[in-house]
């Protein structure tokens, strides 16, 4: 998939940066004011209890703070953190062996839990519901299986896909948190926070500009903020103001909506070849010179969710915003096509 600063998936290069931002504690975890209450509360009960917390299910789009929040309940809960992940469990055997070396009140982070594999995903529920799990011993006719008893644990489960989750795995969750977008306000508390552990000499109004183009999500403004920081120190003394912003947004094509290059080829590409749609996605990819994946992913979700495209049955529609953002009006005859 080709790099884009406006995708809300972590680059590899990112995720050393990224760590470096992550809040530690939920006192510092910005936003999320609902799901941080609850999680508060779930947490505290279980330590009154001297218990292992409920298991926990985080879902929500990429770069809201899945991980994050996984790591934080650990340090909340004084445990330890075994990190994996679905895709990494390519065999039942590999969760049997991670789940027998656990330790009393360990916190076990599986991040794209609904990409587990099946029987992995039945050995999950054992464990998590009866701290259980059998582990088989040699191989062929003559392999037996012992059944091993699990220290109590607490499973974070991540998804950005909660609607492909089994109702058996999600039933045994005790708590599921659901992340929302980010409004303004506290993207730009993200980026003030993130400019003074990087250092950055970041002006207000600077801050509330990176906040308004990042498209609601927290590992985007970060990466703005990187971004215009670069700039600033090359083009400047290194303070971080609105016009530094300005220009460095400009450099690399992000708009004050939050709109990057691909988004607006995507709706000029409706529009210009299509007169407005409707198109299919893999069309409208291929006319524009992009993976459908690419589009599908990185591009439509913000676009539909600002209300510049619309998904019919028949294809790909651009809005009546999308013309107006792009300084076309958009024609009679479709726009009564509309009403
Ligand atoms: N509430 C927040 N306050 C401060 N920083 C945040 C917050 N949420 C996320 N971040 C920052 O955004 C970046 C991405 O967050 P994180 O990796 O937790 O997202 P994620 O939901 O796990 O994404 P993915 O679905 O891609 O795994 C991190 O650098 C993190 O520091
Ligand atoms: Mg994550």
């Amino acid at each position: 998939m080709t790099e884009s600063i406006i995708q809300p998936q972590a680059t590899d290069a990112e995720r050393a940066a990224e760590s470096a931002l992550r809040p530690k504690q939920l006192e510092e975890f910005v936003g999320q004011p609902k799901l941080r209450k609850q999680l508060q509360l779930v947490l505290e009960a279980a330590k009154l209890r001297g218990a292992c917390a409920d298991h926990i299910l985080l879902s929500g789009p990429p770069g809201l703070g899945k991980t994050t929040l996984a790591m934080i309940v650990a340090s909340e809960m004084g445990s330890a953190l075994r990190l994996t992940s679905g895709p990494a469990i390519q065999h039942a055997g590999d969760l049997a062996s991670i789940l027998s070396s656990l330790q009393e009140g360990d916190v076990l982070f599986i991040d794209e839990i609904h990409r587990l594999a099946r029987p992995a995903e039945e050995m999950l529920y054992l464990a998590m519901e009866d701290f259980r799990v059998d582990v088989v011993v040699g191989k062929g006719p003559g392999a037996t299986s012992i059944p091993l008893t699990l220290p109590p644990f607490t499973v974070v489960g991540a998804t950005t896909r909660s609607g492909l989750l089994p109702a058996p795995l999600r039933d045994r969750f005790g708590y599921t948190g659901h992340l929302e977008y980010y409004e303004h306000d506290e993207l730009e508390k993200i980026v003030v926070r993130s400019a003074r552990l990087l250092d950055a000499d970041l002006e207000p109004a600077a801050a509330l500009e990176l906040a308004r183009r990042s498209r609601g999500t927290p590992r985007i403004a970060n990466r703005l903020l990187r971004r215009v920081s670069d700039y600033a120190q090359v083009h400047g003394n290194g303070v971080i103001s609105l016009a530094s912003a300005h220009a460095a947004l400009e450099l690399f094509e992000v708009d004050p909506y939050g709109l990057d290059r691909l988004d607006r080829m995507v709706l000029e590409g409706i529009i210009h070849r299509f007169n407005g749609g409707p198109v299919g996605l893999s069309t409208l990819a291929m006319s524009i010179g992009e993976e459908p994946e690419t589009v599908e992913t990185v591009s439509e979700p913000y676009l539909v969710r600002e209300g510049f495209l619309s998904r019919t049955p028949r294809g790909r529609i651009a809005t009546a915003s999308a013309w107006k953002h792009l300084g076309l009006s958009m024609p009679a005859d479709l726009l009564s096509g509309l009403a």
